[in-house]
């Protein structure tokens, strides 16, 4: 079905494909070896020889981390900062901003839960307005509506890529370029995008974004990473400070680091970062292109597979879709159908209107059931996992 990537080293090299059929990639997809080895060989370094000094033994792979996610997303290593996860990844960037009352955000109609609250919080500080940009008859951000709204009271762009909740992938590109025209900062949340398709902030033209190390890149769990702009670093006050992000340089006075990891602070989960290098690199070595051809493929064959079953709907809006494929199998509770599957070995998930408010309400959808595909899925899982539906339909 899709050429240029050789689905049984991929599956060689990923443990978990001989325990389970994974299709919740998209709430964290299965360790590759390279990525699982890197891990748990730096926890055994800390037992053996002590936390400080297994880091300082691998500081020279720590730095290539940052290296490996600067070649993955087209950009200098100094613009990364390594965190817990995503959501603090965001949170740095946009609690970074300065709103005053007046002040406007656009965002999207698949705007995640957090990034929302998060919104709401600071309209609640600041008197920052909130404006939620219409999606096109297609489903994703109506790029002509957001062309029509920006205009000098809006401070922000924030926007999903890819939401959590379906194969939506919101058009990123034609959102940087009217925010550089505008130049208005475009913080873009990529933490269901990274990994499965290529990624170049260049292209994209965002000041910011922030992803996960363990969906699609599959990474480990516990780690997430930022990109700042350089040009934007001087524009935005990290929320907190610690002796890592700045330096105490006298009574009265601190210093913050020149480079983007003045987002973040000093303890962290060295293993992670090392695994989360290993697996931006190990995901380059497959090559996001061959990735993202394969992964596309296989979710668009997926949905008109589920479209052919008696009673089942896709649910996924936009003109181009992701590796995220929703559903709903009528009469059937989305929680029992995902417990039913996982009898059978099959991981699927469920994503609920409390994740996406503003697309689910719109859409009347309370909970649904949700899959995500990665490269290394074969065409044998997704045939079992439609057998297996079958059955509960
Ligand atoms: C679109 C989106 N943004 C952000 C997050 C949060 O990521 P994390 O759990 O790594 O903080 C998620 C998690 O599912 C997500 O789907």
């Amino acid at each position: 079905m899709t050429a240029n990537l050789d689905l049984a080293r991929a599956r060689a090299e990923t443990p978990g494909v001989g325990h389970v059929v994974h299709l919740n990639n998209c709430g964290a997809g299965l360790m590759p070896e390279p990525v699982l080895r890197a891990l748990t060989e730096h926890l055994r370094l800390e037992a053996e020889i002590g936390g400080y000094e297994a880091a300082e033994r691998r500081e020279d792979a720590v730095e290539a981390t940052y290296d490996a996610l600067a070649r993955l997303l087209n950009c200098r290593p100094e613009e990364i900062a390594v965190v817990e996860n995503a959501t603090v990844a965001w949170d740095m960037a946009f609690y970074g901003q300065r709103f005053r009352a007046g002040d406007r955000i656009l965002t999207a109609m698949a705007e995640y839960a957090s990034n929302y609250i998060a919104f709401l919080q600071m309209a609640e500080r600041t008197g920052v307005e909130v404006v939620v940009v219409p999606n096109d008859e297609s489903g994703q951000l109506d790029v002509a509506a957001l062309a029509n709204l920006l205009d000098a009271r809006t401070k922000l762009i924030a926007v999903t890529h890819v939401p959590t909740n379906g194969g939506l992938v919101n058009p990123a590109a034609a959102i940087g370029r009217l925010a550089r025209a505008a130049g208005v900062p475009f913080l873009l949340d990529a933490c269901q995008s990274v990994g499965q398709m290529p990624i170049d902030v260049e292209a994209i033209g965002c000041d910011m974004l922030s992803a996960t190390a363990r969906k699609f890149l599959r990474g480990p769990r516990g780690v997430g990473f930022l990109y700042v702009r350089h040009a934007m670093l001087d524009r935005l006050s990290p929320p907190f400070l610690d002796l890592h992000a700045a330096t105490w340089t006298a009574r009265h006075r601190y210093t913050l680091r020149p480079d983007a990891r003045r987002f973040e602070n000093w303890e962290n989960y060295i293993a992670g970062k090392l695994a989360l290098g290993v697996a931006a690199d190990y995901a380059l070595g497959w090559g996001l292109p061959a990735i993202w051809s394969r992964v596309h493929a296989l979710a668009e064959d997926l949905r008109q597979r589920l479209a052919g079953l008696p009673g089942v709907t896709v649910r996924d809006l936009g003109r181009l879709r992701s590796g995220i494929v929703s559903f709903q199998a009528a009469g059937r509770d989305p929680l029992a159908l995902k417990a039913a599957l996982a009898k059978e070995g099959i991981n699927i998930s469920t994503t609920s209107v409390a994740s996406t408010r503003l697309d689910m309400e719109a859409r009347s959808i309370p909970l649904m059931n949700r899959l995500g595909v990665h490269y290394y899925n074969s065409e044998d899982e997704l045939e079992r996992f439609v057998g297996a539906l079958q059955r509960q339909l």
